[in-house]
């Protein structure tokens, strides 16, 4: 089985993007499944139902989300109705779910998990390494063939601990939100594939998404400033492809689309 992680996607360039690459690149590359983080996927903050359709009709087949997904207005509706799942490791009360077993047929059965990380992120949450123990705990007599765990965190160093602390237990832990690609895809000893971060899906000459020009005057006068999402540029595809047969982890990322 073939999976696609493809990172945050920002904002419209983000969609626009995903609605270039995707469709020819799940029939060439054979994919059986496609996640994909709508952390930013709706005006840059949150996922709406409309944005989310549109990457659903694009060939994504389930979203995770991170900190932002609580934006918009209808984030809780969005969280019931669509197959998007929010952190697993927010408190308890919060709307919506942080892991979910996804029914791929002939392939058998797929558990994606959604966490976010606390160190220099967001302190307030429960902690990931136990919360993670606690679902893995809760789906131990299912038949499970794959699991990933989309690990929404700032620090490389919390990611590579949650990998190896998961090494083994899980199939893959696929970083995100820093928005920057890391390339240290690699296999764990116990067989975990990882990446400390998927990188972005949007407008490269940006920082981060956010028009360029907005951040240096931030830099510049220490002035908090409204955040504007570029929306014209080169644009940037960035995915992890995830071989369960072959056990391997692999970059897919097209520049300056
Ligand atoms: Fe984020
Ligand atoms: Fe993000």
């Amino acid at each position: 089985m073939k999976i696609l992680f493809i990172g945050d996607i920002v904002a419209s360039p983000g969609r626009k993007t995903v609605q270039t690459v995707l469709p020819n690149l799940k029939h060439e590359l054979n994919i059986d499944l496609v996640v994909a983080n709508a952390d930013n996927l709706a005006h840059g903050r949150g996922a709406t139902e409309s944005t989310l359709k549109v990457m659903q009709e694009a060939g994504v087949d389930f979203f995770t989300g991170g900190d932002h997904l609580f934006w918009h207005k209808d984030s809780e509706d969005v969280l019931e109705q669509l197959p998007v799942i929010r952190p697993a490791n927010y408190p308890e009360g919060v709307a919506g779910t942080g892991h979910k077993l996804l029914d791929l047929g002939e392939h058998g059965q797929v558990l994606v998990i959604s966490l976010m990380g606390r160190t220099f992120l967001n302190e307030r949450l429960n902690d990931p390494f136990t919360t993670a123990d606690q679902i893995l705990e809760m789906y131990a007599d299912k038949d499970i063939v794959f699991s990933v765990v989309d690990f929404h965190a700032e620090a490389t160093s919390e990611k590579y601990a949650l990998g190896f602390y998961l090494d083994g237990r899980v199939g893959a832990l696929v970083g995100s939100h820093t928005h920057v690609p890391t390339s240290d895809t690699f296999v764990m000893p116990k067989g975990t594939m990882f990446v400390s971060d998927v990188g972005m899906t949007g407008i490269i000459d940006s920082v981060l998404g956010v028009k360029k020009e907005i951040i240096l005057d931030l830099y510049l006068t220490a002035l908090n400033q409204r955040f504007e999402w570029e929306e014209a540029g080169r644009k940037v595809f960035r995915s992890v492809l995830l071989d369960t047969q072959q056990k391997e982890i692999s970059r897919v990322d097209y520049f300056d689309l």
